[in-house]
């Protein structure tokens, strides 16, 4: 690579805006961002109002990352004001419970300040708005180091940061990539071709397409895209005092709930995750697609993950288990079997490079996670992070990994068919909930 390479990231979530904005820092003149949507993509599962970061995992590569992003979340300019550390606790009920133990021990040892183990009883005693019964939390640990930030807003500033280093963005029609240029020899990429039939001719092409890159070319199973359900509850300003105070509650069985944000909006989460495997029309590849709601405006969450997020809700803040939904989404991100990233040179196609895999826990290094795909394109990536995110078909499961529940179909279950649609017309005669 030269400083006049002609590169191509298709994909502005994190992983493809931080990639420009590394590049464009080391000098590099010719970038060039495709996404569907202008940034921040209302797609991308990095564009959301919170995201947690920490540092405490299991594996020490990622507590080093993680402890290298909070810094630059907690000082850098760029994203001042979006990181808030109210602390969080980390709880299971029985398959997840060996992850949050050894969560404890890692941090413990990397030397984290504050981490203890709580009885339910001390949860809501430290955190009296937390009246719920807690039942089936059976393991709880307290970590006062950890935060969220508003994720939406830091890719929107990091995004423009990297346009006024000279990357252009590229969006709509001619934003959205359809097929990749290969030599007839099958050696090259070349550059890929858009909804609208414009040909991007480029050096290197970086896929950076999130949770729809296993339906756009093929990964011999490296990657499952799953929905995760999400349901934002609008708080009075009374209430979002009431749980202003409120750490981050993430039961990786039971459901996961974030303190309001500056607007009040209360934002719960379901740990079990969807799959919609069919076969891409485009690619023809069969794997799991992401079904949106921006693509399916008239759909919602299936019935039954509704009534699981209420009853998982009522264990912990009852008074808020039969509100109004006011926002729900199924956003899309991409699994590996180990969790680990997919951030290497494709094996076949000289010029082609994969920067994907985040695994539902990518987002909170977007602050310097560049950095590092930006030396596996020039080549000087440290081998030991190499190997962990190389191409590796057939790769073994974690053993202990955070979200271990099986994914259901999204086939399988109901009421998510034009759900949108008939909840706002029964919504036209009065507010209805239910548990
Ligand atoms: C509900 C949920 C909660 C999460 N919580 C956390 C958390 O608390 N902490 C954390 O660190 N991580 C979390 N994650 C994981 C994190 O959000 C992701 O790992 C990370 O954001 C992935 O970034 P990305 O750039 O790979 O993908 P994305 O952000 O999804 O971006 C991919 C982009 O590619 C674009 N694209 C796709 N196909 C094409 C195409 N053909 N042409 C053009 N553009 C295309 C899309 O429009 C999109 O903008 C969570 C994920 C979800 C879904
Ligand atoms: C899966 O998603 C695709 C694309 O959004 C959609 O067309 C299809 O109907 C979905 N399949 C199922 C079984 O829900
Ligand atoms: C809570 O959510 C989990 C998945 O996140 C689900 O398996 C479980 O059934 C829910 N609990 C209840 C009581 O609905």
């Amino acid at each position: 690579m030269n400083r006049e390479t002609k590169i191509l990231i298709v994909g502005a979530g994190a992983f493809g805006t931080s990639t420009a904005y590394y590049l464009a820092q080391r000098g590099y003149t010719s970038i060039r961002v495709l996404d569907r949507y202008a940034p921040p993509s209302c797609e991308a599962a990095s564009t959301d109002i919170s995201k947690v970061i920490r540092s405490d995992y299991n594996e020490p590569l990622y507590v080093r990352l993680g402890v290298e992003a909070i810094k630059v979340w907690e000082s850098s300019e760029l994203y001042r004001g979006l990181y808030h550390v109210p602390g969080w606790v980390l709880s299971a009920k029985e398959r997840s419970v060996p992850f949050v133990k050894g969560s404890i021990e890692t941090s413990r040892r990397l030397g984290v300040q504050g981490i203890d183990e709580f009885s339910r009883d001390q949860v809501r005693e430290r955190f009296p708005m937390i009246n719920g019964p807690l039942d089936d939390w059976n393991i709880n640990v307290w970590n006062p180091t950890a935060g969220w930030a508003d994720s939406g807003e830091a890719l929107r500033r990091l995004a423009l940061a990297a346009q006024e280093k000279g990357v252009s963005f590229i969006s709509g029609s001619s934003g959205y990539a359809r097929r990749l240029i290969i030599s007839e020899d099958g050696v090259h990429c070349n550059g890929v071709t858009t909804e609208d039939g414009t040909t991007h001719y480029a050096d290197i092409v970086v896929l950076a397409t999130g949770a729809w890159t296993p339906s756009f070319i093929d990964l011999q199973g490296q990657l499952i895209a799953k929905g995760h359900s999400v349901a934002h509850i609008q708080l009075s300003p009374s209430e979002q005092q009431h749980f202003a105070s409120m750490p981050v509650l993430d039961n990786l069985e039971l459901d996961y709930f974030f303190p309001p944000g500056p607007d009040g909006v209360f934002k719960l989460a379901h740990s079990k995750f969807l799959t919609n495997t069919t076969r891409d029309s485009n690619s023809g590849i069969q794997t799991s697609i992401p079904h949106t709601f921006h693509d399916h405006p008239a759909d919602d969450l299936p019935l039954e993950i509704e009534q699981a997020m209420r009853r998982n809700l009522s264990r912990v803040l009852p008074d808020l288990a039969a509100r109004p939904f006011s926002y729900t989404r199924l956003c899309w991100d991409a699994d590996t079997p180990d969790r680990h990233f997919l951030i290497t040179p494709h094996p076949t196609h000289k010029g082609l490079f994969l920067a994907c895999g985040g695994s539902a826990h990518g987002f909170k290094f977007m602050p310097i996670l560049g950095k590092y795909i930006a030396d596996m394109l020039e080549g000087t990536l440290e081998e030991d992070i190499a190997r962990v995110w190389r191409w590796r078909p057939g790769q073994e499961a974690g053993t202990n990994l955070a979200h271990s529940d099986p994914e259901v179909e999204l086939a399988s279950l109901t009421g998510w068919q034009g759900g949108r649609r008939r909840r706002e017309e029964g919504q036209a005669g009065g507010t209805s909930s239910k548990i």
